[in-house]
């Protein structure tokens, strides 16, 4: 009696330890397959939030309608640091006549913080709305203690704005055809599609019809 519950204690152990050895291997094993990101991506989601807010096109699609009249309505909420006048002073922040094209945090001997003057690179319309978009992302650690212009209408026109403010202004950009080609592509794959489909079939019938006469 004693000899068996002695082997009962002894197989209940023995469980014990395969069972705690079998949760430290798959809890090993798991713990090699977790993802870093969890969770799936879901592809089209973005293209179907384009109606939304959140997804924004590239700046050269609200350019190619922007409005300087509204960039100069805009361009208020700068006023308090900025002009955009020509030979204009430099205030809270550098004065801002002909910045398209000029070096980023380097011209109108303004002293410019390390985090812009050392970006690099040139003003063109994509780094503008970047920067006017969050400036504190796109230079950590600026002076321009300005939170953003979320909406890129406001952007635009307001790139636009500055852009007038040049001894050269430049063509304002066409919509890029990125932007365009997909919702053409759309509409022309939905019919495209529709046809392969029923052509397949057709196809499939005549194949089938042949052997058969
Ligand atoms: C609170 C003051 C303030 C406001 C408001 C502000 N800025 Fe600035 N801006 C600055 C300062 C300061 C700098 C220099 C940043 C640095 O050196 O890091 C700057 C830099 C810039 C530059 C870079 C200039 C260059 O030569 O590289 C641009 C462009 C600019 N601002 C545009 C704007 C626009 C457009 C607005 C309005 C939507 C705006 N800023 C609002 C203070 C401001």
């Amino acid at each position: 009696m004693i000899d068996r519950n002695n082997t009962i204690a002894g197989w209940v152990l023995f469980a014990g330890i395969i069972a705690l050895g079998a949760s430290i291997v798959t809890g090993e094993l798991f713990h090699a397959e977790r993802p870093e990101k969890m969770g799936f991506p879901i592809e089209g989601v973005e293209a179907e939030g384009e109606a939304g807010a959140e997804a924004e096109k590239p700046i050269e699609f609200y350019l190619a309608s922007a409005d300087v009249a509204k960039g100069q309505d805009v361009f208020k909420k700068c006023a308090a640091c900025h002009n955009a006048d020509k030979g204009g002073s430099n205030a809270l922040g550098p004065n801002l006549w002909g910045i398209l094209g000029e070096p980023v945090g380097k011209g109108h001997a303004f002293a410019f913080s390390d985090a812009l003057a050392g970006k690099g690179g040139n003003w063109d319309w994509a780094n503008l709305s970047e920067w006017l978009a969050n400036p504190k992302k796109f230079a950590p650690g600026t002076k321009m203690t300005f939170a953003g212009l979320s909406k890129p209408e406001d952007r635009a026109n307001i790139i636009a704005y500055l852009n007038a403010q040049s001894d050269a202004p430049r063509p304002l950009p066409a919509a890029p055809a990125e932007a365009v080609a997909p919702a053409a592509g759309d509409s022309a794959a939905a019919p495209a599609e529709g046809e392969a489909a029923a052509e397949a079939p057709a196809a499939g019938n005549e194949a089938a019809a042949k052997p058969a006469e």
